[in-house]
């Protein structure tokens, strides 16, 4: 958190820009938030919404000024992040992160339950707690927004710098997309739309389904 902070003052940017320029796009952030919403279709002034690894918060801040919700919760396992959240969003409740799960939201409690650029990069095992649980928080009506690299993203630019360069994909995770959309399917869950996002050199897509 120290070092992302310091490049991006370094750099005159806000900490959200310096991450995007350097591991995404410009605009990246807010076409992928407005992509949610627009899918979404979710009204300003939603009771709760629940974000699963919000790092320095730039998602957060965007969705916040969207949709005004009277909680904005998050799951963070990092001290630093954590300790930098509480000062720059003080309004946001930090919940105890065990890695996996939502355990302390309530069923079927959430308007909007998102994560972003996580579950590419955590074991599969855990991705697939945390998607049973946003299944599980999510209200009927309600909307699960993440992304993760599915076998879609693989294009073969990708795949031939991978094979080159075996140490830049290593830290990558993949998610099966035919299995995911039946996993949500049985949890009354049905996909609304996708997007392609660029993440340093590669790419994740973005999913969002809404709760029937
Ligand atoms: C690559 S960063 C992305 C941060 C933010 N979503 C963004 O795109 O700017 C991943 C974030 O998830 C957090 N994280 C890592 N593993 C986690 C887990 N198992 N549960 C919750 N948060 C986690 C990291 O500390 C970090 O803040």
């Amino acid at each position: 958190m120290r070092r992302t902070v310091a490049k991006a003052e370094r750099a005159g940017l806000s900490v959200g820009d310096y991450l995007e320029s350097y591991s995404s796009a410009p605009g990246a952030t807010t076409s992928t938030v407005e992509a949610v919403l627009r899918l979404g279709g979710l009204p300003e002034g939603v009771e709760r919404v629940c974000e699963i690894g919000p790092g320095s918060g730039r998602y957060a801040s965007l969705v916040m000024s969207a949709l005004r919700p009277r909680v904005y919760e998050v799951y963070e396992t990092a001290s630093d992040w954590i300790r930098y959240l509480r000062e720059k969003f003080p309004q946001i409740l930090v919940q105890p992160a065990d890695g996996h799960t939502l355990e302390h939201t309530a069923t079927a409690s959430v308007d909007l339950v998102h994560s972003h650029k996580l579950f590419n990069y955590i074991p599969f095992v855990a991705t697939l707690g945390y998607l049973a649980e946003m299944a599980r928080v999510v209200r009927p009506g309600g909307v699960v927004a993440f992304d993760v690299m599915t076998e879609d993203c693989l294009d073969d630019a990708m795949t031939a710098t991978w094979f080159a360069h075996p140490e830049r994909g290593m830290i990558y995770a993949l998610t099966p997309r035919p299995w995911m959309l039946d996993f949500f399917a049985e949890r009354d869950l049905d996909l609304l739309g996708n997007q392609f996002v660029p993440l340093a050199g590669v790419r994740t897509e973005l999913l969002v389904f809404r709760r029937r």
